[in-house]
């Protein structure tokens, strides 16, 4: 195959295995680019791409605009905080003032769940999801299969955990789909207030037992507890939490086994992860960061293809 079967990345729910085998391989062409001394590609120099931020980031952001500049897009970047949003203009008419500006694709993040979706549904653009609310995250979800990938030579029956804040997590759904669509095996861990009632239906163990769940995986994704979407108390103190479910290099030398320690950040070191394990040799977090780049230049790549594609007809 060498087009998406979408139109835009909403979320890894709309994408088959091999739309993510298909950005696997551009990634890994665009990972060799940028790790050239001339880091950029014509491929995207007559579009324009719009950055759309209504809620903090720091590396989503920044990857995202870094790979639109490595494809020689035009970037404009928004931020809800210095907008006319403010002064109570919809989304909808937000976005087409912007696409008014020909703009031709728009990244986005967003608080609300389905944001994304919603968007695709009433204008008339190329919408990639940055994260919607603790719905999805998928180039977090793609950029983390393919570090597993490129670590492990490949995902198929791989053991994977993910550990922490699963209930308000984005990461966590993204992660999930993303890692089954590949054959990987996953298990969530956490506080038992944190694992959503259901989450075995979407086909994953669960498990409030963090060291036996260390035992039974290659990789261990640790979530940052989401403070900022918790209205409730979860556990009863940050100390807690730590003790019962954080990372130290203890932990890690105690295991029987060499596992892959991940995180999407921003860490809270000291809290889900110590320094010495986030600085440890089996810490591939700044690999994640790196990978991100190539992971969202192959994203905006191969949807600018078929935009091209369709104006041809
Ligand atoms: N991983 C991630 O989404 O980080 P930011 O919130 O900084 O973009």
């Amino acid at each position: 195959m060498s087009e998406l079967s979408t139109k835009h990345l909403l979320g890894i729910k709309y994408l088959v295995k091999s739309d993510i085998e298909l950005i696997f391989e551009t990634a890994n062409q665009f990972k060799e680019v940028i790790n050239r001394p001339i880091k950029k590609v014509p491929s995207m120099r007559d579009l324009t791409v719009a950055n759309l931020f209504f809620e903090n980031s720091t590396r989503t952001r920044l990857s995202f605009e870094l790979a639109e500049k490595r494809l020689s897009a035009d970037v404009v970047n928004f931020s809800a905080s210095s907008s006319s949003v403010s002064k109570g203009e919809t989304l909808i008419d937000t976005v087409n003032n912007i696409l008014a500006m020909k703009v031709d694709m728009v990244v986005m993040r967003h608080p609300k769940p389905g944001a994304a979706y919603f968007l695709s549904q009433n204008v008339d653009s190329i919408i990639v999801n940055a994260g919607d609310g603790a719905h999805e995250h998928p180039t977090q979800a793609l950029l983390d299969a393919f570090s597993i990938k490129e670590r492990l030579g490949s995902l198929e029956a791989k053991k994977i955990a993910i550990v922490g804040d699963i209930l308000h997590s984005r990461v966590a759904l993204s992660n999930i789909l993303c890692l089954q669509k590949m054959g990987a095996e996953v298990r969530v861990c956490g506080p038992a207030t944190l694992l959503p009632k259901h989450i075995e239906s979407l086909g994953v163990t669960k498990s409030t037992n963090l060291l036996e769940t260390l035992e039974w995986c290659d990789v261990a994704n640790m979530l940052r507890v989401q403070h900022e979407r918790q209205n409730l108390k979860f556990f009863p103190s940050i100390r807690e939490y730590s003790q019962m479910f954080g990372i130290d290099k203890k932990t890690l030398e105690s295991l029987s086994k060499k596992i892959i320690i991940m995180h999407p950040g921003p860490i809270n070191r000291g809290v889900e992860i110590s320094t010495d394990v986030a600085d440890s040799n089996q810490s591939i977090i700044l690999d994640q960061v790196e990978n991100g780049v190539a992971i969202r230049m192959a994203v905006l790549y191969l949807l600018a293809s078929k935009k091209e594609i369709n104006f041809a007809k």
